[in-house]
C-alpha cells in the first residue's frame, strides 16, 4: 500500500487516476479503475450532454466507489457537460485543455472537488489562486493534446509553485513511473495511454494493438502550427496532417480534415485514417490486461522500487 494525501482527498486506496479520454474513458473503464482502488474518470470529450449523463449514471451503477468526470475546455458546449456533472452529483471534476478558470465557479459552488490539468508552472499558480483542490501537471510525453514541457522538469516546478497536491501525468505506465512521480514531489499519477490497453476499456482492438506494437519513437506531435498540438501514433493520417501543416493550409481546413478522426480509430477501428492518440509511454505497453491486475502490479512494483532505493542509503 502506498498512501499519500491524494488518497485522503479523494477517498481512494491507490494514488492512481485514470485520465479522462474522449471515446475511451467510458463508464466501464472508469468503474473498473474505481473498483480497483484508483480514481476512474468518465471522459465527456465533446459528447452530447445526455450521453454524458448516461455515462455518469452507468458508472454509478457499476461502482459504489468515488469516481470523477472530465471535460476538455476547447470543445463547444462545455458548460452543458459541466452542468450534467453538477446535476448528477459527480464528486471530482478534472478539466483539461488549457485555462479552466472561467469554468471553475459553478463547480466549486456545487462543492465539487476541482482538479485542472496544467502544462506550465504559470498556469498552475493561476489555478491555485482560484482555490482548486489539486492539479494534474501533464508533460508533453502525454497522449492527446499536449503542452511543451516534459514531465520530469514540469512536475517539480509545479510542486514548487503551489501549496496544493500535484498529480503527475505524461509518460507514466508502470510502477517505475509511479515511484518516479512520487520522488518528484507528486502525490499520485494520472495515466491515459496505459489504461486504453485494459480489458475493460471499450476502445477498438485495432487501437489497443497499435499501442501494444508501438516502440519508443512511434508517436509524434502535429497541429502545433495552429496552436492545437496533439500527440498520436504515426501512420497515414498523421502523415497527411504533417503535409497539410507544411503546405500552409488554413486552420479551418486543418481542423475539418481532423474532425471525427479519434472516433473513427477508437470506435470503428480505422487506425490508418483515424487518429490514434497515444503518449510516448505506448512503447512501455506490451499487453492488454484487466484493470485490477494492472493497478495491483503498478503499486507492488512502485513499493518494491521505493524499498530498494531506501535500502541503498548507506552510512
Ligand atoms: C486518446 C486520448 C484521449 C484523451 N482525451 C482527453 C480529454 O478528453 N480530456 C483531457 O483532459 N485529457 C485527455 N487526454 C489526456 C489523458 O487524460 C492523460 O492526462 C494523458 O493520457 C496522460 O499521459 P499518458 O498518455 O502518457 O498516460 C487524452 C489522452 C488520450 C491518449
Amino acid at each position: 500500500m502506498i498512501g499519500t494525501p491524494l488518497c485522503d482527498l479523494l477517498g481512494i486506496i491507490h494514488p492512481i487516476l485514470q485520465g479522462g479520454m474522449a471515446w475511451a474513458a467510458t463508464a466501464e473503464l472508469a468503474a473498473a479503475v474505481s473498483n480497483a482502488g484508483g480514481l476512474g474518470i468518465v471522459g465527456a470529450g465533446d459528447a452530447p450532454a445526455e450521453e454524458v449523463r448516461r455515462q455518469v449514471r452507468r458508472t454509478r451503477e457499476l461502482t459504489d466507489r468515488p469516481f470523477g468526470a472530465n471535460v476538455p475546455i476547447f470543445t463547444a458546449g462545455v458548460e452543458d457537460r459541466l452542468q450534467v456533472f453538477i446535476d448528477e452529483g459527480v464528486s471530482v471534476v478534472t478539466v483539461g485543455g488549457g485555462n479552466a478558470g472561467p469554468y471553475l465557479g459553478p463547480l466549486r459552488r456545487a462543492g465539487i472537488r476541482v482538479i485542472p490539468v496544467v502544462a506550465s508552472a504559470a498556469l498552475a499558480r493561476r489555478m491555485a489562486r482560484q482555490g482548486v483542490d489539486a492539479l494534474i501537471a501533464e508533460g508533453m510525453e502525454s497522449g492527446g493534446h499536449v503542452g511543451d514541457v516534459a514531465t520530469m522538469p514540469l512536475v517539480p516546478q509545479v510542486v514548487d509553485a503551489v501549496e496544493i497536491p500535484v498529480i503527475a501525468a505524461g509518460g507514466i505506465a508502470d510502477g517505475r513511473g509511479l515511484a518516479a512521480a512520487l520522488a518528484l514531489g507528486a502525490v499520485g499519477v494520472q495515466m491515459g495511454t496505459r489504461f486504453i490497453c485494459t480489458t475493460e476499456c471499450q476502445a477498438h482492438r485495432n487501437y489497443k494493438e497499435r499501442i501494444v506494437k508501438a516502440h519508443d519513437r512511434a508517436t509524434i506531435v502535429t497541429g502545433g502550427a495552429f496552436g492545437h498540438p496533439v500527440r498520436s501514433i504515426r501512420g497515414p493520417f498523421v502523415r497527411r496532417l504533417e503535409e497539410l501543416e507544411r503546405t500552409g493550409v488554413s486552420e479551418e481546413e486543418f481542423l475539418v480534415y481532423g474532425a471525427g478522426r479519434l472516433r473513427a480509430a477508437m470506435v470503428d477501428g480505422d487506425v490508418q485514417y483515424g487518429s490514434v492518440m497515444a503518449g510516448q509511454s505506448a512503447g512501455l505497453v506490451d499487453d492488454v490486461v484487466p484493470v485490477q491486475v494492472l493497478i495491483d502490479q503498478i503499486v507492488a512494483d512502485a513499493e518494491a522500487i521505493m524499498r530498494r532505493n531506501a535500502a541503498r542509503i548507506t552510512g
